[in-house]
This record gives C-alpha cells, structure tokens and sequence, in this order.
C-alpha cells in the first residue's frame, strides 16, 4: 500500500544568531542560539511526501519545479538517516513493514519567498524530516529531540522549528552531535501579546547563502571568535532569564544587540558579507527613533530608563522581524508604512510593512 502525508511546518526566526560551524558534515554549531517559532497560519513550509512500490527513484519538488533529489545532499542524508532509524526499527518490531527499500518523491512549498532570510530552510528541512518521519510510520515513535536532531543536519536552524514558543538549540560539546539539539525555552501560550511583524524589504534570492557565507567568517573573522567566547554563552543565559520573566526591554535590548553583532560579524568577515541593504538601515533608524521617544532621559547616562516598544532582528537578508507587543501593533504598523508606501502594484507578500506575522498561535 502506498503511504502519502502533507504536513506543514512554521519558520522560526532567531533573536541570538547561529553563525559558524564547528562541524560542516554534521553541522554542529560555534555557538547556541534561540529563536521563537511564528505561527503556521503565517510563513510555513507544506511537504507532501509518497511513498510507493511503483516508484523508481526519489524525486523532489521545491516550490512547484523538480529538483535533482540527488545534488541536494542535505536531503539525501536526512532520508538516509531516516530510513536508517525506520530499519532499526522495524528490526526490534516485526509489525513494522519492510519499507525502507521504496522510494519516495517530495513534494515542498513555501507560502513566501524562499532563500530571501526568511528562514525557508528552517520550515523546510523541518517539514521534510516530520513528513518523512510520517509517511516512514515513525512520526510517533522517536523523540522530537531526536527529530529535530535529524532536521539539524538537513539545515542547522531547522532543528528549531520541530518546537513551538521560545527554543534554545544547544550548542553541545559531543563530537557526535549527541547533545546539539534544540529544546523549548517556554511553549507558544508563555508569553501571548509577543508578536512578530515581519517586513519584507526585497523578496529576491540573497547573494551569499549562509553555508558559504559561515565557512567564510570562520575563516577570516577576529570578531566571531569574540562573540563565541565571550559574549553569546552570557546573552544566551539572560535571554532565557528576560524570556521566563517575560521582561520586554531585556529581551529588545539582547535580540537587537545580537542581531547588530551578527551582521559587524558579517562586515569582519574578509571580503565582506552584507546582507543588509538601505531599507534595512532605514528599519533600524526608524525603531531606534521610535524608541527613544520612550526613553526618559536623565543626565546620567547610566540611569536613563529604557521604554523599548520594539525590537529589530536581521538573518541573512535584508528582510526585517520586528518582536513587538500586541499592544503597539498598529501604531508601529501605521508608523512602518507611512514610512515605506507600499508601490501601487505590490504583491501582498513582497513590499515591506504589511505582512503581520504572529508569535503565539
Ligand atoms: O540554518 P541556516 O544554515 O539557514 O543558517 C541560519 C542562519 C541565521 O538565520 C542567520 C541565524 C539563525 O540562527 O537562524
């Protein structure tokens, strides 16, 4: 009998950057990270996956045109892997069928534009990993832990999306990648009026994808050595406190922080990556103006009080998540697109300060 499962998985966008990989087979990360799962209802990526006696040959799909499934070997290793954990299985059960011999075809979509930043292959690599795992009859029989293991090494940040709320993917020390798995911080329902907008400043495929542009600043980069060692194993653990106690202005203060790191980061590393374009420049005047109006002032610079409403973060594109709360949402939206008009012909999805995405379900 043939086999065959949609399922969908949502992006995460990161508020303390994975950037470096201490093991490029494995991918296992420089340093941990976190990041807060969007809503599926959003930005999401849908993998159907069939699996049939009657196929020759895997095939993939990505956004509606086939891939050679063979080049990606990304891909390749996490069917492998997968089929590997269905053979085990299916050795110590003998209700389990023999399927591990048939081939599948994939079928993926994304509803936004994929490779842009937006983190398309964090909800892919997670959709693919959970769609395979369902259509192999496995789904309910390993951990997420060790499904989002699974995803790590289809895409380092795709092990994130498997959990909804806030997660934590620990960097770990294990040569094997035993204990680099992501784990949730707080579940989706912890902090409610926390809300993502994402700004899509330019919907086109970034120049440097982050495997070369990693390689690259690991390479060439002083100041990566200094975020690893001295400043994320701090940011990470007051994250987490500022996150827990729901506490808005820690939170906007470290994610803006490490999102300005990453990108000096990127500008250290030789020749320079840039991801960040005018618009994005223009998003982080714009919300450090907007925020300063609820600054008070006082002449000691240390005592002014911050009164952050909301905070920028950046991935490998010049596209803009702004974390903000519900609260403030329309004020910051109407701010946002008498800032940057939308042209009369934009689609939707493509122009920046309209597409309001959830954290939160
Ligand atoms: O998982 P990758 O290889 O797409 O890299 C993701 C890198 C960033 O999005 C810039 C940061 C992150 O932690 O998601």
């Amino acid at each position: 009998m043939p086999t065959q499962v949609t399922v969908s998985a949502p992006v995460n966008i990161a508020v303390v950057k994975y950037w470096g990989k201490r093991d490029t087979s494995l991918l296992l990360p420089t340093n941990s990270s976190l990041s807060l799962t969007l809503s599926q209802d959003d930005l999401r990526s849908t993998t159907t996956v069939r699996i049939d006696a009657l196929f020759n040959k895997d095939r993939l799909w990505l956004n509606g045109k086939e891939e050679d499934a063979t080049a990606n070997k990304r891909m390749v290793r996490v069917v492998q892997e997968l089929r590997a954990v269905r053979k085990e299985l299916q050795n110590k059960d003998s209700s389990l069928e023999a399927l591990d011999e048939q081939k599948m075809h994939i079928c993926s979509e994304n509803n936004f534009p994929t490779a842009a930043g937006l983190a398309s292959s964090a909800s892919g690599f997670a959709a693919l990993t959970f769609g395979i795992a369902h259509a192999l009859g496995i789904a309910d029989k390993i951990s997420t832990a060790d499904l989002s293991r699974l995803a790590r090494q289809g895409s380092g940040s795709a092990c994130r999306s498997l959990f909804g709320g806030f997660v934590a993917w620990n960097m770990g020390i294990n040569p094997d990648g035993s204990d680099s798995v992501a784990e949730q911080v707080a579940d989706e329902k912890h902090w409610p009026d926390m809300e993502a907008l994402v700004l899509v400043a330019s919907d086109a495929r970034k120049d440097t994808p982050s495997t070369a542009g990693m390689q690259l600043t690991i390479e060439t980069s002083d100041l990566l050595r200094e975020r690893i060692a001295n400043v994320v194993p701090q940011r990470m653990s007051d994250i987490k406190t500022a996150i827990v106690n729901k506490n808005y202005d820690a939170f906007a203060e470290h994610t803006m922080r490490d999102s300005n790191q990453f990108h000096a980061v990127c500008l250290d590393t030789f020749p320079p990556i840039t991801y960040l374009n005018d618009v994005s420049r223009a998003v982080i005047h714009l919300v450090t103006a907007y925020n300063n109006l609820f600054t008070e002032k006082s002449d000691n610079a240390a005592s002014s009080k911050k009164g952050y409403r909301a905070a920028y973060t950046f991935d490998a594109g010049p596209n803009a998540v702004l974390y903000v709360r519900r609260e403030h949402v329309p004020e910051i939206l109407a701010i946002v697109n008498a800032t940057f008009p939308a042209p009369a012909d934009a689609d939707k999805q493509t122009y920046l300060g309209r597409a309001a995405q959830y954290v939160g379900q």
